[in-house]
């Protein structure tokens, strides 16, 4: 069996994975044609050529642009279902999806029409792929915790159906604390947490989402490796980090897939996992994930056994499911 193979049969759960980011060119211009919004590039292939990022903010200017597009609840289904399949073609079985509320609210779609649009295609991957599912609601960091406060009010309605709140954009300036207040909130309104940190931001911003946040999980996180206190503490309280190799690559935060640490926090013990963040944008989906940082770092068939673990253990299921599928990891 090649490395190939044995990645595909491996279950996989995918933890952080930006559904907007998701949008595929094709299916944007398709959407903006029915929705009868322009766009700057003429076409699929000029949007394309504009995927030349050089570090987080370049993406995230094209990537807000792109949402730009999604107005009816159709629109959000359309998206989730396209990924779902992608999940389906990569054996990725179980998924936690972010949403960026304030992306859409801001221009007037309203947060029913998002999360409906988002729960309706997740209902139907699930009857037609067996694929659960969770959401997570994302704060964008750039905005006030004032914004972040009225978003929560906003998504109270729709708790039972949002697992966790997360925090993402633009992460240098705006640091965890910035979100103490409405993350308290959050968490009493029974929502779990998770934070985008030590991407491009430093050890001190993982440690402000641990302490402050109260986090589960951290997103990236890889700059934790800068600070040996701190990752003795990941290690020892098996913090989940949401490792996305290609994303990093695209962003700079890694020359090259070779220079990249995963292996290396693997190695101390941390509990690694490998996600696509924004796909549609950095060149490729779970599997590419997996078959690129392989290739890259030359991981072992148990090293990616244990990334695959790692994936369900550090996963909002329950314990039995957890359990259920680490099992079909080991058979694999
Ligand atoms: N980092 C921060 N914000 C984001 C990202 C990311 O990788 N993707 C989408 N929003
Ligand atoms: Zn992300």
């Amino acid at each position: 069996m090649t490395q190939r193979d044995f990645i595909q049969r491996l279950p996989k759960a995918e933890l952080h994975l930006h559904i907007e980011g998701t949008f595929e060119p094709e299916l944007m211009f398709e959407i903006g044609r029915r929705n009868n919004v322009k766009s700057r590039f003429a076409t699929v292939e000029a949007l394309k050529e504009a995927y030349n990022f050089h570090n987080l903010q370049s993406f995230l200017d094209i990537y807000y642009e792109g949402a730009g597009v999604l107005l009816h609840e159709r629109d959000f289904y359309d998206l989730t279902m396209a990924y779902l399949e992608r999940c389906h073609e990569d054996n990725v079985v179980h998924t936690e999806i972010f949403f960026d509320p304030q992306t859409h609210t801001d221009r007037g779609v309203s947060f029913a029409t998002v999360y409906n649009g988002i729960r309706r295609a997740l209902d139907e991957g699930k009857a037609k792929w067996g694929i659960t599912s969770h959401m997570i609601m994302c704060f964008l960091r750039h905005l006030s915790e004032e914004a972040a406060e009225k978003t929560l009010t906003e998504a109270l309605p729709f708790k039972n159906g949002i697992i966790a709140v997360g925090l993402d954009s633009s992460e240098v300036g705006h640091p965890p604390k910035k979100f103490k207040n409405v993350f308290e909130r959050a968490r009493k309104e029974g929502f779990l947490t998770v934070a985008h940190a030590g991407e491009e931001g430093p050890p001190e911003y993982v440690w402000e989402a641990l302490d402050l946040l109260k986090v589960k999980r951290i997103d990236h996180g890889v700059r934790a490796l800068e600070d040996d206190k701190l990752m003795a503490r990941l290690v020892k309280e098996r913090m989940p980090f949401t490792v996305c190799p290609l994303s990093n690559i695209k962003l700079r935060v890694f020359d090259k897939m070779e220079d990249h640490n995963l292996k290396k926090l693997l190695a101390q013990g941390a509990c690694v996992t490998i996600n696509s963040d924004d796909p549609a944008y950095f060149g490729g989906y779970m599997g590419a994930n997996f078959n690129e940082t392989a290739r890259g770092l030359n991981l072992s068939e148990s090293e990616l056994r244990q990334i695959a673990k790692n994936s369900f253990e550090a996963s909002f299921m329950t314990p039995f499911e957890k359990i259920r599928w680490m099992n079909l990891c080991d058979q694999a």
